[in-house]
């Protein structure tokens, strides 16, 4: 290959497609598709190839010729080509990121469940695009900074401040050794610093703050661990609890599960609504979430806390009656078994809460399946500047679809 053929086939100039899920839009060159990043549909952009697979590419937009009346110039100063890998739309306005969530959420539910939902509107949270996260987790580059990979990496990009982490987590937060550093500042006022050799390690040693934070929601404060799962956003744990309750309309007596239940947020909202007399059940496999909900729960006698792995827990026949079932799995989904084995229980209704458009679109076809419709969904911009979207449908089997 001359050396012209390959500045060519490094650089391309494209008319950038619609948004694809993953924070990239779709472009063709030369019949073969390109995954853009840091570009918008309908621009023209010169784009640098960064990996070749065998049926299309991925490229990072360096120069725009036509721009979008939606891009604007990003607020960090690392989100850019070859930069921090942590967030996909720095350069579009608040109002098209949530634009291009919807068209994404929708995509994928037409593509992997064949179901339509023309007006989905993706909704802002309180609190504006930057200083949300509240939990960060930055990786030690070999000279001892903190900074996040680049995108698809193994490089580490050293921030001095990034823009979407609360002020309390910052870079400045230090470490004292190599690895993962984690940050959490929690909605109760506690900042917590830990590391780990790797982000697959899950020994944690403690840096400073306390072991455990106090987080504030559902009319409750709560006390869970530094490392255990909690809502990255601060508002999203009200908004999402609200949203379940709203859409499952819980009465007096009724029977819940509460799936994948962490330290158990979704019982403590459905509570006060089903009553002394209606039973929730949570389910979770992570023993440190489980003694935190069964501590944080210890005044709701009518909450017992299950440590298991959902889909083993389903498999036994005894688990019958129930009439509400949430369900806030990891972001592979809950799977087809899961699925079937909850829907085998004819529940008057299941609240999905999902934080990956892909995997909800696969359940979703397992529901319709079964006879099930998705009757109302919502979503909300909870991961601003990222691509990430948070989902929550609701299911039922009697109710015409409206959705
Ligand atoms: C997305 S989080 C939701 C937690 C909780 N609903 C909340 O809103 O805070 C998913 C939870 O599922 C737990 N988990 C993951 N796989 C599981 C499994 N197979 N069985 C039970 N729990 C699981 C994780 O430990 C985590 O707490």
């Amino acid at each position: 290959v001359s050396e012209r053929n390959q500045r060519e086939a490094q650089e391309l100039e494209v008319v950038v497609g619609p948004v694809a899920h993953g924070g990239h839009c779709v472009a063709r060159h030369d019949g073969r598709v390109v995954f853009v990043r840091h570009a918008l549909p309908g621009e023209r952009v010169t784009a640098v190839v960064t990996e070749e697979r065998k049926g299309y590419l991925r490229a990072d937009a360096v120069a725009v010729h036509e721009p979008s009346p939606d891009r604007v110039e990003p607020p960090c100063r690392y989100a850019r080509p070859g930069g921090c890998g942590g967030c996909d739309f720095q350069h579009v306005t608040p109002a098209a990121q949530r634009a291009l969530k919807a068209t994404v959420v929708r995509e994928q539910l037409r593509r992997l469940a064949g179901h339509d939902v023309p007006d989905l509107v993706v909704q802002p949270l309180p609190g504006g695009m930057l200083g949300w996260r509240s939990r960060v987790q930055y990786t030690v580059d070999s000279a001892g900074r903190l900074g996040f990979h680049a995108h698809r990496s193994t490089v580490v990009v050293p921030v001095e401040r990034c823009l979407i982490a609360s002020a309390s987590v910052q870079p400045s937060v230090g470490s004292s050794g190599t690895g993962v550093v984690e940050a959490v500042a929690s909605s109760g006022g506690d900042v917590s610093v830990y590391t780990r050799r790797s982000r697959m390690d899950s020994r944690v040693v403690p840096v400073t703050g306390p072991a455990e934070v106090r987080e504030l929601a559902a009319g409750r404060e709560w006390t869970v661990p530094a490392d255990a799962f909690w809502q990255v956003h601060p508002a999203a744990p009200d908004v999402l609890a609200d949203a379940v309750v709203s859409m499952l309309e819980p009465r007096p007596g009724e029977r819940a599960w509460d799936l994948y239940g962490g330290v158990g947020l979704f019982a403590a909202a459905l509570a006060p609504r089903l009553g002394p007399s209606g039973p929730i059940t949570v389910v979770e496999s992570d023993p440190a979430s489980v003694d935190a909900a069964r501590h944080n729960l210890a005044d709701l006698p009518q909450i017992r806390v299950v440590r298991a792995d959902v889909a083993k827990a389903l498999a036994n026949p005894r688990w019958r009656r129930v009439d509400l079932v949430v369900l806030d799995p990891p972001r592979s989904g809950a799977g087809r078994d899961v699925v079937r084995a909850i829907l085998a229980r004819e529940p008057r209704a299941v609240a999905y809460v999902a934080c990956d458009p892909a995997a909800f679109a696969r359940d979703v076809r397992t529901f319709h399946e079964a006879g099930w419709r998705l009757t109302e969904l919502r979503a909300y911009d909870a991961f601003p500047m990222t691509h990430h979207v948070e989902s929550v449908g609701l299911f039922s089997l009697h109710s015409s679809s409206n959705a």
